[in-house]
């Protein structure tokens, strides 16, 4: 169950011993309700989680094939995320495991979004070097095991989803702005205007992303108030441009770091085409192998929280009616 943001997602995943495979994957975005607001509306998200929650879990069992008495976990996101909008999902998955007699796994999001990447791809484990870069996180992991992770680096301040979202509202895109800024950025000039970079500089791994927000907001109305007309292509090209440059160069300077030969790009923002493109050339050059998940399991959804439950419960990390939920990792 994922409930963390504005989609609502159950899945039925089965995981074993040579098998990682998803039965069902339902996914009931909230896209068009905050649309009209430009942004996530915490309180409509909330509401609309408690609408579509039980309609989309019997959904993924009635998809999957099976009933609750097959289930062997209830896998649940309980950090980070918008807290009404977790306890939607928490408090609906304590029910159902409660009444059902299953037993009860809490993930975290992140945790959750790096898991995609096994779905994706059968063969690989840890340890590796995990980019996740979504709507609220910018982070390098390195992975030790399927339920151990350090944090080697990441955002000061905003993701760079957000960063994307934002830049994309102001030229005038639909929420979310950052697909629609992947598109329009083939059409511009990625050296058209000179943005500074979110890498921070020196041995860190850590990102800021809004001098290069405050840099592309003052660019446009420095434009806009000389009445000039504002090239958005060019705009979108050299934005995107500067934000996967900083991405893979932090990337390169981990892997240097850390030796590691397998890398990981997960997050909702993993979808966009110039990462990809950048991270495979990186990879290529560095012959280190790259694992994403295809680009449907990017975005949030229920497979990926399933998929890292079945790890915490290899490890016995189950919870009970007790079970909160947290707007920042507690775990
Ligand atoms: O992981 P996710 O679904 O939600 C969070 O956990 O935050 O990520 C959503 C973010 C949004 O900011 C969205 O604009 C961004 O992922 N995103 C993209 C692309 N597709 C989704 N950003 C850049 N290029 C894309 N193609
Ligand atoms: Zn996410």
């Amino acid at each position: 169950m994922e409930s963390s943001c504005d989609e609502t997602s159950a899945a039925v995943v089965e995981m074993g011993e040579g098998v990682r495979a998803i039965r069902s994957n339902i996914v009931a975005s909230q896209i068009e309700v905050h649309r009209l607001y430009g942004g996530v509306v915490p309180e409509i998200a909330s509401r609309a989680h408690i609408e579509a929650i039980s309609k989309i879990t019997y959904e993924a069992l009635e998809t999957a094939g099976i009933t609750l008495a097959d289930v062997g976990a209830v896998a649940v996101t309980a950090c980070p995320g918008l807290i009404g909008a977790l306890l939607v999902g928490v408090n609906f998955a304590k029910s159902l495991a409660y009444a059902n007699k299953i037993p009860l796994v809490p993930v975290n999001h992140i945790h959750g979004h790096i898991a995609a990447a096994y779905l994706s791809n059968p063969t690989l484990e840890p340890p590796f070097l995990a980019v996740v870069v979504s709507g609220g996180h910018t982070q390098l992991y390195r992975v030790n095991g399927y339920t151990d992770f350090d944090v080697l680096g990441s955002t000061r301040d905003d993701a760079a989803g957000e960063a994307f979202d934002k830049i994309g509202r102001v030229i005038g895109m639909p929420y979310p702005g950052g697909a629609a800024l992947d598109k329009l950025a083939y059409e511009g000039d990625p050296n058209a205007i000179k943005l500074p970079s979110p890498a921070l500089a020196g041995d860190t791994l850590d990102f800021s992303f809004s001098g290069i927000k405050t840099a592309t907001l003052n660019y446009l109305n420095g434009m806009q108030q000389r009445g000039e007309e504002i090239n958005r292509a060019d705009v979108a090209a050299s934005y995107t441009h500067q934000i996967v440059d900083a991405i893979t160069k932090k990337t390169e300077l981990a892997l240097k770091q850390t030796g590691l030969k397998t890398l990981v790009l997960a997050g909702g923002v993993a979808a966009n085409s110039h990462l990809r493109a950048s991270l495979e050339k990186l990879c290529k050059k560095k012959g280190v192998t790259l694992a994403m998940p295809e680009r449907g399991l990017c975005g949030d959804n229920g497979a990926m929280i399933a998929a890292a439950g079945y790890f915490n419960f290899l490890r016995g990390s189950l919870a009970n009616t007790s079970l909160n939920a947290s707007a920042c990792e507690i775990f």
